[in-house]
Formats: C-alpha cells, structure tokens, sequence
C-alpha cells in the first residue's frame, strides 16, 4: 500500500426546525408509536424557506476543514454526495467550493440516493490512492423533504435534512501494519430495482410535482439482504472477523434494517452508532452525522475499525471499512 487516504476532520450540520412524530401526527393519519416501533424515528430536522442542500453541505465543509485544522488552499477536491442539489446543474459541489473561496482543483457531485456517501468516499479515496489529489473534502448533503408528499404518510414521516463531511488526505503508510485510513471500499448497484423507490425529475413529472415514491416492503427486503452481503465483503477484502469491528457506521434509515445487519456481524447494540431517533433518514447525510455524532463524544476513539454501510435508490449499496 503506498498511499492511504486518512480522515483528519469531520463535521455536521442540522437545522434549528425540529419536526417531531407528534407534529406529523397533526397533519397525516399516524402516531408517534407507530413511526418509533417501525423505524426507530421520534423527530426530524427540516429545512425552511430558502435553506439549500448547497448551504448545510457548506456549513458541514466549513467545520469538518476546521477540525483538520488545514489551510483551505490545500484542498484539491470537493465531492458532494447528493440527490438534492440545489439546481440540475451546476453541481452543489461548485458552489460549496466558491463559498470557501477556492479557485483550483475540482468539484463535483456524485448522485447515489442514500449510498451517496460511500459513493463519494470511493471516488474520492480512488483519486488519492492514484496520486491524482492530495486533500479532498467528501461531503453527504439532502433535503429530501424538498421531495416529500407531506400527505403521504407512508413517506413523510421517514425523512430528514441534513449534511456532513469528511477531510481525507493522502498520507504514506511508512511500513506501519495497521496504517489509519480508508481500507476499502465496496460498491453495488441493480438498476433492475429502480422503480421500488424512485422520485421523477421535474421533466417527467412537471415542475413542483416530483415526489418520493417507495415500495417500502420490497425496499426493506432488499436493504437486509444487501447490505449484509456487503458487509461480510468488506471483512473479506481485508482478512478481518466481525469481531474485529470496533463500531458499525450504518446509514439510518430504519432501526430494523439497522439491527439486522448488527446482528449479522454479531455486534451488540452498544457498538453501533445511532442517530435515527433524531435525525431520521437523511440520506446521504445520514453516514457522516452518525459519524461526527460518535466522534464528538469521544465513542468512537484513534484506532478504531469502523465499517461504514448504505443503501439507497437505484438500487446502490456499499460499505466502507475504515480505521480512525
Ligand atoms: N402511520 C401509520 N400507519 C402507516 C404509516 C404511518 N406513517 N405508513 C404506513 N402505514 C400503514 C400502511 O398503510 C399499512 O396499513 P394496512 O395494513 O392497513 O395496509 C400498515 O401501516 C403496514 O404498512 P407496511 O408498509 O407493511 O409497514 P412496514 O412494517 O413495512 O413499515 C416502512 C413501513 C417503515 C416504510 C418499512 O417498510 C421500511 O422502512 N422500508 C424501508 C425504507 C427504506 O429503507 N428506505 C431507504 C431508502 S431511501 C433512499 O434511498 C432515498
């Protein structure tokens, strides 16, 4: 291994408006206990009027490059994994870079639904190890509540907004045998699966009337399925046993889901990493907020396994292995 990509910083952001189950329960047909016992969520952080992904991916940019305590002048990358950019184009990604005031290196968005953290960290832990980058910051941002039908109860209720981020950079192992960085990463996607949860753009749907549309039983199926295939991949890639992993990272969309794939791995509930009561399902946010969460409070601690998971629409899934 030549070059690894390390994380040397991470950030959040979420919105002061809270909604809570209750507050959902005013406009839809639903209760705070049904929401908790299928999905684990008890509230949600929403975007008000005028608030873009482009703005919390900033925010969540502008923290993570302080907590890594570099220059910004020294990053040569911004990927944003996200659904929800501001517009079709230019990418989110542009914009967060301008509002650093960065001028060099690239810029762009990758569109992966809820896997498009981990699609994100591959890439940009791709172009490290090629020695095309040096510092790169990968970034999770949605407001999928742009896309929601509040009078679906079967969707609304699921969503969040929010963003996070990482700063990854090139560092040289130097002979070390348990080198801290990006182990591996591992991608998958079945387009065959698209139509189970899907939002049209405005083209196809007209402007103003594209929603999230979600088989969530086949959703569900597909989510244990996957995800605990990609897992026992990843451990495979790298020689490792369950019982090597220090903290499970998932992206939350639903407790159960969750608990799944802890199970699979053996893993106890004291070893995963929470967030979906709070912040409910993100998206691409989800995986770096749980992150940042764990990190803040010092659970997740210098030399820890971390393995990192999503699912999404697409179908996409993946899973990153990786040591703090
Ligand atoms: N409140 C009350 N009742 C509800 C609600 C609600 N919010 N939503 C659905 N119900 C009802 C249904 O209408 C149904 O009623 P019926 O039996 O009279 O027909 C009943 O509850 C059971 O519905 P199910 O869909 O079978 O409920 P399930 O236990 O499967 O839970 C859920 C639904 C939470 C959506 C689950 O299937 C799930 O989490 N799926 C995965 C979703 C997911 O992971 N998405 C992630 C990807 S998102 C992305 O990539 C952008």
């Amino acid at each position: 291994m030549n070059i690894i990509s390390k994380v040397i910083g991470c950030g959040a952001y979420l919105l002061e408006n809270v909604v809570t189950n209750e507050d959902l329960a005013k406009q839809v047909d639903t209760s705070d206990e049904w929401i908790v016992s299928r999905t684990g969520i008890r509230q949600r952080h929403i975007v008000q009027d005028g608030e873009m992904t482009s703005d919390l991916a900033y925010q969540a940019a502008k923290r993570a490059v302080k907590d890594a305590g570099i220059e910004q002048q020294d990053i040569d990358l911004i990927v944003v994994g996200t659904t929800t950019p501001d517009d079709t184009f230019p990418a989110a990604a542009v914009k967060v870079q301008s509002r650093l005031g960065l001028t060099g290196g690239a810029a762009f968005d990758v569109q992966a639904a809820c896997s498009g953290f981990i699609y994100a960290l591959s890439v940009a832990d791709s172009m490290i190890r090629a020695g095309q980058i040096k510092t790169a910051i990968v970034i999770g941002a949605d407001t999928l509540s742009k896309l929601l039908n509040w009078q679906d109860r079967t969707t609304c209720v699921l969503f969040g907004d929010g963003a996070g981020a990482v700063v990854l950079q090139a560092q040289s192992p130097n002979g070390d045998p348990a080198p801290k960085g990006i182990l591996s990463t591992h991608l998958h996607s079945d387009g065959n699966l698209r139509n189970i949860l899907y939002c049209e753009s405005d083209l196809v749907a007209g402007v103003g009337s594209r929603v999230i549309r979600m088989d969530g039983r086949e959703v569900f199926k597909h989510a244990v399925t996957n995800l605990a295939s990609v897992v026992i991949e990843a451990l495979e890639a790298n020689g490792l046993r369950d019982t090597d992993i220090d903290w499970l990272v998932p992206h939350q969309a639903n407790k159960r889901i969750i608990d799944s794939t802890a199970k699979k791995l053996k893993m106890s509930d004291d070893k995963v990493v929470l967030t979906i009561a709070n912040h409910a399902n993100t998206s691409a946010a989800s995986i770096p907020l749980a992150l940042d969460a764990a990190i803040k409070d010092g659970r997740i601690q210098p030399g820890n396994l971390l393995l990192m998971e999503a699912m999404g629409g697409g179908l996409t899934w993946g899973a990153a292995l990786v040591r703090w």
